[in-house]
């Protein structure tokens, strides 16, 4: 499912003292956790912790996996110095042993898994969603390209089987009800690879 190449990239970049995304939260995820209660959340493709260990400060109760386990051992630092604790798990999603129907939050922040396996992913996902569990997602966006392109310190995905379209994240959360769904034009100022305009869509659903 991953190769070598492709965890040592994320091993490289998490290896170093900075955080790579920094060490605040996602602005959508801040503004979209403000109106839930605080209950157990899922965070998928995690990388360095800076929206769990932020959801962890507000109350939530979180979970948390990546394949990265330098992410891991930054995410756990972070949430060390912000006094909270985490249960992250490094591996790929069809070995972790999640229940079903156990989460009242499942987060998608910039979870880019690779084109092959990204649906499938998250069909995995939804089943571990409560009924009435929300779904919170913000990833780049098929148009976001010809921004990377123009500005490659804005970070992303370089190949476009690997970005999102509304339609394949409609089918994909086939049956959830959709708060909103929008593709915008957005400025990011996330750490060291985040940086400049992007294009992304962001959604907030909820299982039936
Ligand atoms: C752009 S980073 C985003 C990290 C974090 N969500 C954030 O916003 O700060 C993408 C993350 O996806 C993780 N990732 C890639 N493929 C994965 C897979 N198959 N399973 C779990 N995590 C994966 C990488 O290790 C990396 O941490």
């Amino acid at each position: 499912m991953i190769n070598d190449e492709w965890l040592n990239r994320w091993n490289d970049r998490y290896r170093h003292s900075e955080y790579a995304y920094g060490v605040d939260p996602n602005n959508f995820l801040k503004d979209q956790l403000r109106v839930l209660e605080p209950g157990k959340a899922l965070f998928a493709a995690e990388g360095e912790g800076r929206n769990a260990v932020f959801a962890a400060t507000q109350g939530w109760d979180v979970y948390a996996f990546d394949i990265s386990d330098e992410g891991r051992r930054k995410a756990l630092q972070l949430a060390e110095k912000n006094q909270v604790s985490l249960e992250y798990l490094v591996g790929q999603l069809p070995d972790l042993d999640y229940q079903a129907a156990s989460f009242d939050a499942l987060i998608l922040i910039f979870a880019h898994f690779p084109a092959s396996i990204k649906s499938e992913y998250h069909q995995k996902l939804v089943k571990l969603l409560k009924p009435g569990g929300v779904v919170i997602f913000e990833a780049y966006s098929k148009d976001h390209l010809a921004f990377r392109t123009a500005n490659p310190a804005v970070g992303g995905p370089a190949n476009i089987e690997d970005l999102f379209s509304i339609e394949e994240l409609q089918h994909d959360f086939e049956g959830f009800s959709f708060d909103f769904i929008t593709e915008e034009m957005i400025q990011l100022h996330e750490g060291l690879y985040h940086q400049g305009t992007g294009c992304v869509i962001h959604f907030m659903a909820k299982k039936q």
